[in-house]
């Protein structure tokens, strides 16, 4: 397929909730509500500022409602959370969000040392988190996690996936997440899958999630969008993991898959000059260096003095 170069990508960051989960540091609420407010004002589509998990198991974003109560929301984002189970969609509803983001993986494995459960009774938590939801005006979506691989069991069937993507929309989902988890997928196998799922689903809002955890991050997004994916999950700097995946490492970097977008001239409609100066002052935030290449070498088109020539 050939994808329209004219139609515009849409760019979530997830750098609040998947980037920081990972962090040994907590970042206090004053600097992470300061942090997704300059996000809002670079022009993405999306930003998952939090997550309703247990703060136990995930003390780095245990202040997700006060993260909520106090960004101020910019018309055009949408603000998302990820939850993972029905008492993450209580704490959601009495919030105001967009749209909440539940998470099941692929994987049987994954599953229960991620979310301490089996995937059948993530599968049951959906009619209370429905219920949850209801009249609140909150969106549910869903993220399938280790879509491509799973660092204990290994590859994932692409039938189990797009039954799960079936499944979920049966459910009520309005938008679904192929998930990279841990970095294990390859171009080929994500144009399939992306291609396969769209095939099956003709019009359905799918995002992409990959890591790079191999090297392979952007390769992976840009066969997905040349396999007809537009929405793509990425973190400033390319902070990420999952702390339940063993040898997870980092998202994609927002700012290097909009220049990459933006060089390709596909809109991304993000400011990449504002998302390369805050990528700057990550490293002071999370009190280490991150991994994103655009920040440290500059665009393309920031060019050099030439060297004075005898
Ligand atoms: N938010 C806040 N607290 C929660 C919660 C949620 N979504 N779900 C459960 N809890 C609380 C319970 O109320 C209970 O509290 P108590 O000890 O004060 O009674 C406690 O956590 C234990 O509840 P239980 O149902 O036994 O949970 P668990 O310890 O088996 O953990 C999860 C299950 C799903 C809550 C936990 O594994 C989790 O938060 N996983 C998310 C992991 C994650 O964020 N991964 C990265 C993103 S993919
Ligand atoms: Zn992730």
């Amino acid at each position: 397929m050939q994808p329209d170069i004219a139609a515009r990508v849409m760019i979530h960051e997830v750098a609040p909730r998947d980037g920081l989960q990972i962090e040994p540091r907590f970042v206090p609420t004053d600097e992470k509500v300061a942090w997704i407010d300059r996000l809002s004002g670079t022009g993405l589509a999306k930003i998952e500022i939090t997550s309703f998990v247990s703060p136990k198991h995930v003390p780095a974003l245990a202040d997700g409602e006060e993260v909520v109560r106090r960004i101020r929301r910019q018309p055009g984002i949408l603000y998302a959370a990820l939850i993972p189970n029905a008492r993450g969609a209580e704490r959601a509803a009495a919030t105001k969000l967009d749209e909440i983001n539940v998470v099941i993986s692929a994987s049987e494995t994954h599953n229960r040392a991620n979310l301490r459960m089996d995937r059948a009774a993530s599968f049951r938590a959906l009619a209370d988190i429905r219920t949850a939801l209801a009249d609140t005006g909150i969106a549910l979506t869903s993220s399938i996690a280790t879509a491509f691989g799973c660092p204990f069991e290994g590859r994932q069937d692409p039938a189990k996936v797009l039954d799960q993507v079936t499944r979920l929309l049966d459910e009520g989902c309005t938008a679904v997440t192929l998930a990279d988890t841990t970095g294990m997928g390859n171009p080929r196998q994500v144009a399939d899958l992306v291609a396969a799922t769209l095939a099956r689903h003709p019009g359905l809002p799918l995002t992409l999630h990959v890591h790079n955890t191999r090297g392979v991050g952007l390769a992976n997004v840009l066969a997905g969008w040349q396999a007809g994916a537009v929405r793509f999950d990425a973190a400033l700097g390319g902070l990420g993991g999952c702390p339940f995946a063993p040898g997870a490492t980092g998202n994609v970097c927002t700012e290097d898959v909009v220049n990459m977008f933006e060089e390709m001239d596909v809109a991304t409609a993000v400011d990449l000059d504002a998302l390369i100066a805050l990528s700057r002052d990550l490293p002071d935030m999370v009190g280490h260096d991150v991994p994103g290449q655009v920040r440290a070498a500059g665009r393309p088109l920031d060019l050099h003095l030439a060297p004075a020539f005898a």
